[in-house]
């Protein structure tokens, strides 16, 4: 049985490049308070930053829910938004929708979701176009 230690919810605003970031430096800091080994958070880290970026880029609004247990660390960050209609076209590293704004601020590579794969040891995207999509990503640390 996985004890919970830990348990919050984070909103996303589409749009708000002013904030981005913010919410996974403040669970970064939540990390460090409980103790988790410092390349574990680095891993989540990444996958959080761009897991919330592309919300601010391509949706709406979201939550992120961040759960750590004993043995790992769970977030789902389901939105409300365009959704992604080609999920494996979307995975594919280099491929990217960013608008020229966007690349302008140095967004656009085509490797977020890549890299939240490549960060993890669980990943899941489900995604129902015209709604929203749902990201769900484990850290094991234990
Ligand atoms: N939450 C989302 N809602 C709708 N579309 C999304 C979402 N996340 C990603 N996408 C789509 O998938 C594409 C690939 O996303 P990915 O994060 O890999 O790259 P990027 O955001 O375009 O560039 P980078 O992350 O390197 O700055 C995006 O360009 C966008 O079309
Ligand atoms: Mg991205």
């Amino acid at each position: 049985m996985k004890e919970p230690l830990y348990a919050e919810s984070f909103k996303i605003r589409g749009g708000d490049f002013e904030h981005g970031g913010e919410v996974a430096t403040r669970i970064k800091s939540i990390c460090k308070e409980l103790g988790i080994r410092p390349d574990l958070i680095r891993r989540l880290s990444i996958a959080n930053f761009e897991a919330e970026m592309n919300v601010i880029m391509y949706a709406d609004e979201a939550d992120l829910c961040f759960q750590v247990s004993t043995e790992d660390v769970r977030v789902v960050v389901a939105d409300r938004g365009q959704g992604i209609s080609d999920i494996e076209l979307a995975m594919t590293p280099g491929w990217s929708t960013a608008t020229a704004e966007m690349r302008a601020r140095g967004f656009g590579a085509g490797l977020g979701l890549p890299n939240i794969r490549n960060s993890v040891d669980e990943f899941r995207v489900d995604s129902r176009p015209g709604a929203g999509t749902t990201l769900t990503y484990v850290v094991r640390i234990a």
